[in-house]
């Protein structure tokens, strides 16, 4: 969405004026107050799906404050770019390109765009996908000796690995027990080498999952993974890959048969393609019938995106409660804690989402931003967190909103664990708001309280809950942009540091620090090259 050059900068406009001196008035409220004022607060600040329910009367909004936000968003037209995305528009603009992972997940005959209905391409990928599950669970697919596979490791990084590694352990009660599937991600060998340890080479299929196909870690990690099979005298590497890319043509460089390779589109942002033929380990382990309930969960939040009213509107209430917590109240973090072992690696997953997408310093015209964009977000699952961190949360001096997310019900069954599981994520929510009073004896005794939480609750972790509960973070990420006025889908940010790692490596080769480099990386360069073995 373009906007008019006379179009104030965000900080001046008229909404967001507004809200800086409602915030004024506010900083202090008291969320315990407003709940003695309205006693239905719970009720009126939840908002549900058939799956979900998202409770966030914690957080320190009054409806003056809500109606602030909402104009904001009329202000941003968030409605437009959220058209805008779901219709295919080249939103995008560094990149020239579309960000249709929804897409991806749609049941539309047709979304024309270039002239091509992508849709076509879709259903391709996700056919020759289910080929590949069903060739694979047959035990049609096999390697060099003959064996079936037992073993899948995917070799990818970012967007590639974290996606499929998230949904393969959240929904690890619906994997099946034949095959073990197993994500090495960081270009430190140690990665790699201890998924190869518990690995038969002639049962083992290696998936590459790298978009651009010339991503460092991966085909290092790739290399060494045919390495490890030419060392085991496999006869035929090609039958033991499969590569999952944009660039067929570097994958069929790299020896991937041309038939076990998966394309996708470049209009799939590599943190937004777990639902592209990128989520082929999750398939593989979970089944193609559940891939497509996982799909078709997160159809259902395109679904409400696209349609609910901005006051009904989940992603969107939620990303301006972001913004009203970022600029206004001045948060800097948000801590994502979920209490489900099984969605430990969420705080992950939405670093990279959220950080890796709104992490920017300009607009999407180019001019500088004056406030804070992109939230940090951090964090790791309940009860564990309650034992390292939650005492900062409690006792500290900083403003930490803090999103909580448990089932009803658990995947494994033992009511036990789960009723205190559950106790504890409902407790955390009230000890941070309600505080505990005042004991001027011993002061290290006291709660402050008054600090804000959200809780997203669910029946059971399916995978069409996941879909659900993934797209709503994606679309919450895309809403925070638009009101941030920044492009959620490029990631320039991280360019340098691969240029200059590349530049670093040659002198590694050399021997020698060139020297073109400021006096602590030259240090750093000497003294590695003085003492490595
Ligand atoms: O370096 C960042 C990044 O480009 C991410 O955006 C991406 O998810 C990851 O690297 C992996 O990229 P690729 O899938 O092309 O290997």
């Amino acid at each position: 969405m373009t906007q008019s050059p006379d179009t104030p900068p965000l900080t001046a406009s008229k909404a967001w004026q507004q809200l800086a001196r409602h915030a004024e008035g506010h900083r202090d409220i008291d969320l315990n107050g407003l709940f003695r004022q309205d006693p239905d607060r719970a009720g009126r600040y939840t908002l549900e799906t058939d799956r979900l329910s998202i409770d966030f009367s914690r957080q320190k909004v009054t409806p003056e404050t809500l109606t602030l936000l909402y104009q904001l968003a009329e202000q941003q037209r968030v409605g437009q770019c959220i058209h805008e995305l779901l219709s295919g528009v080249k939103i995008n603009t560094t990149e020239d390109r579309a960000a249709l992972h929804t897409a991806l997940r749609s049941d539309n005959g047709s979304l024309i765009v270039d002239n091509i209905n992508v849709m076509d391409g879709v259903r391709a990928g996700l056919s020759r996908m289910a080929e590949i599950v069903t060739a694979l669970h047959e035990g049609r697919l096999r390697g060099w000796t003959g064996k079936k596979f037992r073993t899948v490791i995917n070799i990818g990084i970012g967007g590639s690995d974290l996606g499929p590694r998230l949904a393969a352990m959240a929904l690890h009660s619906y994997c099946r027990d034949d095959i073990d599937v197993h994500f090495v991600a960081n270009i430190d060998y140690q990665d790699l080498h201890a998924s190869l340890g518990s690995a038969d080479p002639e049962t083992t299929l290696f998936i590459v999952a790298s978009k651009s196909f010339t991503t460092l870690e991966t085909l290092t990690n790739a290399r060494s993974a045919r390495q490890w099979l030419a060392e085991h005298q496999c006869m035929e590497p090609a039958r033991h890959f499969i590569a999952v890319t944009t660039n067929q043509a570097a994958a069929l460089e790299f020896g991937v048969d041309p038939g076990n390779i998966l394309e996708f589109s470049d209009w799939v942002g590599g943190r937004y393609s777990l639902w592209s033929t990128i989520g082929l380990p999750v398939a593989i382990a979970i089944g193609m019938d559940k891939f497509d309930e996982l799909l078709h969960g997160a159809r259902t939040m395109d679904e409400h995106i696209a349609t609910a009213p901005l006051q009904e509107n989940i992603p969107a209430t939620l990303a301006l409660i972001d913004v009203w917590n970022a600029n206004f109240l001045g948060a800097e973090t948000l801590a994502v804690i979920p209490y489900d072992h099984a969605l430990s690696l969420l705080p992950d997953y939405l670093s990279q989402l959220l950080m890796e997408s709104n992490g920017k310093n300009v607009t999407r015209q180019g001019q500088p931003v004056d406030y804070d964009t992109g939230l940090i977000v951090w964090g790791a699952a309940g009860t564990n967190g309650q034992h390292a961190f939650f005492q900062l949360l409690h006792q500290g001096t900083r403003n930490i909103p803090v999103e909580f997310l448990v089932a009803v019900n658990p995947n494994v069954d033992n009511a036990d664990h789960h009723e205190k599981l559950v106790a504890n994520c409902i407790a955390q929510g009230e000890a941070l708001m309600t505080g505990k009073p005042d004991n001027s004896a011993e002061p290290h005794r006291n709660f402050p309280g008054n600090r804000q939480s959200t809780t997203i609750m669910f029946d059971r972790l399916t995978p069409a809950v996941l879909g659900e509960l993934l797209a709503l973070y994606e679309h919450r990420t895309f809403v925070q942009a638009c009101i941030w006025d920044i492009n959620a889908f490029d990631q320039w940010g991280v360019e340098l540091g691969k240029v200059l790692a590349g530049t670093i490596m040659q002198e590694f080769e050399s021997g020698r620090a060139s020297g073109d480099h400021d006096a602590a990386t030259y240090r750093l360069i000497e003294r590695y090259l003085k003492y490595r073995n």
